[in-house]
């Protein structure tokens, strides 16, 4: 790769951001808290940007993640970044592979392991650990009965970018890895899929170096795109996309591209899961430095809560470039105000927000 191409790569991902990335380091060991195990709470509790531990009492490595909900249980795959974090122009995690946690209050998560390993043997394989694999979705295919898990597979430079398949029978896997992709010929980085209530899903992914968000219909068996696809956010360089459908309506909320620097989320509306989406603007309420950093953090995935109409959970990251195993979970309610969504921090918070 030439220098030019490196820096126009670099620049596509937003990393020269990144590197000037002024986030306080945190130690793992001093600043240890559970969800919600802590004595005398009756039941659970999430502490935004804190540690947060699974039933064996180990921080949970569920990075860039994304929740199913199956037969009355949550689970939580998500990136396993408990490895080397490489410094330089281009931090990363050498690759672990992709963890699986359960729930069946959103609370406490048993870690089901590691449901898609690296390939440490093979230094072609996509999941070697020298390359990239972020942003694992998991959606269930009723027509195959398989479980199919989406993901952002790249090399060390960003300059691969393709999405990975993988298919297992159960959803705590194991995960059989089936090869990656250009999706209809364009470049993909961060990305999310969405099912919608008829069993239609698609494909959201950051491309043409990150500046536009293309949304493709994925195939009946959920294992490849069908050639239609739509552009969307055209030239406004957003990634992180969470997805989600409430009273018909579609959302969207995305990060900007500034690498592993926190940057302001914006949200937009549809009546269709293909666009056209009409711009809300930023759904963070709060401190000016909130609403321009997203609480320091950047959107994953939303999450509907099972039976609660209306009940919502954006799932963000706070990563920490020096040390990527250490990035921290923000889970934070929704809050509707007629069409329009607000977010707002709370150090601590339990689901009867939603009552
Ligand atoms: C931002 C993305 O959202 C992350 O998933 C990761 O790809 C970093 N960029 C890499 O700099």
């Amino acid at each position: 790769m030439t220098r030019r191409s490196f820096l126009r790569a670099a620049a596509g991902l937003g990393l020269a951001a990144a590197v000037g990335c002024r986030r306080r380091a945190t130690q793992l060991e001093t600043d240890r808290a559970d969800m919600g195990h802590d004595a005398g709470e009756p039941k659970g509790v999430f502490r935004p940007g804190e540690v947060w531990l699974d039933t064996d009492g180990r921080p949970i490595q569920a990075h860039g993640g994304g929740v199913l909900f199956d037969r009355g249980t949550y689970y939580w795959f998500g990136e396993n970044k408990d490895a080397q974090t490489h410094s330089g122009f281009l931090r990363r995690a050498d690759v672990v592979g992709v963890n699986c946690y359960s729930s069946t209050d959103l609370y406490t998560w048993k870690n089901e392991g590691l449901v898609l390993p690296a390939a440490a043997d093979d230094p072609s394989h996509d999941l070697h650990p020298s390359r990239v694999v972020e942003r694992p979705k998991v959606i269930y295919n009723e027509r195959t009965g398989s479980y199919v898990m989406w993901m952002h597979i790249d090399t060390s430079d960003y300059q691969y970018a393709r999405t990975g398949v993988a298919v297992a029978k159960s959803p705590t896997g194991p995960y059989e890895y089936r090869g990656s992709f250009q999706p209809n010929g364009a470049d993909s980085r961060d990305m999310t899929v969405f099912k919608d209530d008829d069993g239609a899903a698609y494909l959201f992914h950051a491309s043409e170096w990150n500046k536009t968000m293309y949304i493709a219909r994925l195939s009946d068996e959920y294992l490849t795109v069908t050639g239609e696809y739509t552009r969307n956010f055209v030239g406004e360089s957003r990634e992180a996309p969470a997805v989600f459908k409430h009273d018909g309506r579609y959302y969207c909320i995305t990060s900007g591209c500034t690498g592993w620097a926190p940057n302001p989320a914006q949200c937009a509306v549809s009546e269709s899961a293909m666009g056209p989406w009409e711009p809300q603007g930023n759904p963070c309420v709060g401190s000016a430095e909130q609403v321009a950093t997203t609480f320091h953090s950047q959107s994953t995935f939303v999450l509907p809560v099972h039976g609660r109409d209306g009940a919502f959970i954006l799932m963000l990251d706070r990563w920490n470039p020096s040390n990527l195993g250490d990035s921290r979970y923000v889970w934070l309610p929704i809050e509707f105000q007629g069409e329009r969504l607000n977010v707002r921090w709370r150090d601590s918070w339990d689901l009867s927000v939603f009552d």
